[in-house]
């Protein structure tokens, strides 16, 4: 089968064998990448593999964390001793907040670190150099000494896209203060869950921001958050107000005697004030970040301050291509992992500038980040396949009429279709761009799967080969390497550790061995990185030449415009609304957001299917998860499809919203019920216009896939 992969043709079609899905993947051509960026690319030869091949782990590494400055150089590049709770770069002492502020003063100390873009167009840009950073974090880091945090201690921040934000992070990581970031469009509640589970005292947010052109009434947040926490026992005693507009207030929700404090007020009591730099141990926690699984509690991936900082580094360098005089705009929010990573640390630790803005990529029209990017001369692009579909579908044709010239770009977060990749390259890129389709999680701190932008080549719809130092295989579920060419899927696993990787989960160190690394461990008492692959919980392919196809997550996990949604949190959410007796929610194909959820409900009996129980379950969603997760659809089934064990078939109705074949339901203890579902959600969905288009193959898989039953 490796044979025809080269000259498939579109009319292949996947056929199924068992549990083993064999596939004839259609095979992109390819694009070289241009030579003008080659020419200026910190990559350009070929034989940097070589200092990164499996011999060398893994001191390749070092190169990495050769990029920062060290206080103290460390004893031990990677300890294994208490495997698979990796620690890199053991014994060595380092600050993040002084490799991404200070050590930049003596270069180049008035040159812009962020430039701020506010949503309203009227609104001055701010453009931050690095001698502002340095005195604004100096400044708000005696805000949170004076507060008594310290090394260790955690802090929950729930801001909006503002420079406050990295100035907080970087802030907290020059005491040692393990950050928490909990994306602002998350509801109050949501932020409660995990400040709760950080075990933070102190909540950092803002009054308002604007999205869309409204100024939001963010406090209010603040105050459901710190309820929602005192309701698992963790107390916040301080929350600390940024104002958008400082000196004046600009939400409805009242400030809390002695717990709410405006953040001007008190950084006027510290003007000018410099804080040293803590030297941290490498293995030190520098932030926690949540993400969904399968079970309704969220992960709080931790992540180290020696290895996370050294790969993002590393990564930014060599596939961001930033040069110290880049102006790089990442349009992701640092209430992701992306944020963090290449808003952040790598740009900052870097010494580039990094453009930073609040609002939404199509307000007021589809041609704002074009303006953006023309008005700062932004010659990096890094954004989303949501975004590039939605600037596609609103505004085809205006980045033709701006003189952008991006000499690379970066896709993130999910599968782009290959057309959309094309759309970038030709509408965007202008034909003159290199592209990488970076490939990684929450968990794993940076890339894991991209192309060197200045050596490989593009191949739509595929991310590329393994980053530089990562040996990532295929398994089958019995743990055996599925070949590249082979035409066949199966789970992806990167084989050896690597700086960035997580270091645990908050609180939950048995949950982190069993989701990434049990699976295919044979000896947990090993202490031989070779026997802990690491499973990523994504299905992927391997063509002939090396490249990975990612196919999306294998587990509960909903991908909606890029952000993990767990189904279980959905489900839960749904299930506190008290006529609900059953909640199922199955990702449906959306043309612009990836995918978008649909959630099946059953009820108890004696309770009537209407539209207030429909939108006491979206209230419910909203409230505890967010607006991010609002269904598509809500449907009030009479059953849900089950095994006889009583588990629900989640991937029997994703498959009904999705219009594609049921499979096998033999195994059903009510199969019954399957035709009666279909008829109800699909003339419904007929009837709203929402057939969705003939699936790729790819998408196929994921549905068909959906919930492994
Ligand atoms: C998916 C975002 C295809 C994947 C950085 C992964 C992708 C999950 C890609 C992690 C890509 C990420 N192509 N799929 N280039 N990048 N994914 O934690 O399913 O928000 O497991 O991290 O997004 O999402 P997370």
């Amino acid at each position: 089968m490796a044979d025809d992969l080269d000259d498939v043709t579109d009319d292949e079609t996947a056929e199924s064998s068992g549990a083993q899905i064999a596939v004839h993947w259609r095979e992109e051509e390819t694009y070289p990448p241009p030579a003008s960026f080659t020419a200026q690319a910190n990559a350009s030869d070929p034989a940097i593999r070589e200092q990164f091949t499996e011999d060398k782990f893994p001191d390749s590494f070092t190169a990495y964390a050769d990029l920062l400055t060290w206080f103290k150089r460390w004893d031990t590049v990677l300890d294994t001793a208490n495997a698979p709770f990796w620690k890199w770069f053991v014994g060595g002492e380092l600050n993040a907040s002084y490799n991404c502020v200070d050590r930049h003063l003596a270069t180049h100390p008035n040159k812009a670190a962020l430039i701020w873009v506010p949503e309203p167009e009227g609104e001055a840009h701010q453009a931050i150099t690095y001698r502002e950073l340095y005195v604004r974090v100096n400044e708000f880091a005696a805000v949170l000494k004076d507060l008594g945090l310290k090394a260790g201690d955690r802090i929950t921040f729930h801001m909006p896209m503002v420079p406050e934000l990295p100035v907080a992070m970087l802030a907290a990581a020059r005491l040692g203060i393990i950050h928490s970031q909990v994306f602002a469009g998350f509801s109050g509640t949501a932020a409660g869950h995990r400040i709760a589970d950080s075990g933070s005292t102190v909540l950092v947010t803002m009054d308002s921001y604007y999205r869309s052109g409204d100024l939001l009434d963010h406090k209010v947040k603040a105050d459901e958050a710190v309820e929602a926490a005192a309701k698992e026992g963790q107390q916040v005693d301080k929350v600390l107000v940024f104002r958008r507009y400082p000196g004046k207030y600009s939400a409805a929700t009242p400030m809390v005697e002695g717990r709410d404090v405006f953040v001007d007020d008190l950084l006027a009591a510290h003007k000018g004030e410099i804080v040293e730099p803590v030297a941290l141990q490498a293995t030190d926690p520098l932030f926690l970040m949540y993400t969904s699984g399968t079970t309704g509690r969220p992960k709080g991936c931790q992540h180290s301050i020696g290895g996370y900082l050294s790969y993002v580094a590393g990564t930014s360098k060599y596939y961001q291509d930033i040069h110290p005089d880049d102006t790089y705009w990442c349009m992701a929010d640092i209430g992701w992992i992306t944020g963090h990573s290449y808003i952040v640390y790598g740009p900052l630790a870097l010494g580039t500038t990094s453009v930073l803005y609040e609002g939404t990529p199509n307000y007021p029209d589809a041609a704002r980040p074009w303006r953006i990017a023309t008005r700062l001369g932004v010659n990096i692009f890094h954004t989303s396949p949501t975004a590039i579909r939605m600037l596609r579908k609103v505004g085809p044709d205006e980045p033709a009429k701006y003189p952008i010239h991006f000499k690379h770009m970066t896709t993130v977060g999910e599968p782009i279709e290959p057309e959309v990749w094309r759309w970038y390259y030709n509408s965007i890129g202008k034909r003159e761009a290199a592209i990488v389709d970076t490939w990684w999680q929450t968990e794993t701190g940076g890339f894991l799967g991209s192309t060197l932008p200045g050596i490989d080549a593009m191949k739509p719809g595929s991310c590329g080969p393994a980053a530089l130092g990562i040996l990532p295989t295929i398994l089958d579920e019995d743990g055996n390497e599925v070949p590249a060419g082979s035409g066949k899927a199966g789970n992806i696993v990167i084989r050896n550790p690597w700086p960035g990787v997580f270091q645990t989960i908050w609180g939950q160190p048995e949950r982190f061995v069993s989701t990434y690394y049990a699976k295919y461990n044979k000896d947990p008492k090993s202490t031989d990185w070779h026997d802990w692959p690491y499973f990523a919980g994504d299905g992927a392919v391997q063509a002939a030449d090396g490249y990975f196809r990612i196919l999306g997550r294998v587990d509960d996990v909903i991908n909606v415009a890029g952000h993990r949604l767990g189904t279980k949190e959905l489900e839960s959410a749904a299930l506190t609304v008290n006529e609900v007796a059953e909640a199922a929610a199955v990702p449906v194909i959306d043309d612009i957001r990836g995918r978008v959820v649909e959630m099946y409900i059953a009820l108890k009996p004696g309770y009537e299917a209407t539209p207030e129980v429909e939108n006491k379950v979206k209230t419910a969603i909203e409230t505890d998860i967010g607006k991010i997760a609002r269904p598509k659809n809500i449907w009030i089934v009479p059953d849900m499809p089950k095994t006889r064990s009583g588990k629900i078939m989640r991937r029997v109705i994703a498959a009904t919203s999705n219009f594609t074949d049921t499979g096998d339901i033999t195994t059903l203890a009510n199969p019954e019920v399957v035709d009666k579902i279909r008829h109800q959600v699909q003339s419904a969905k007929v009837a709203k216009g929402e057939v969705p288009r003939e699936l790729s193959e790819t998408e196929l898989h994921e549905i068909e896939h959906f919930g492994s039953e």
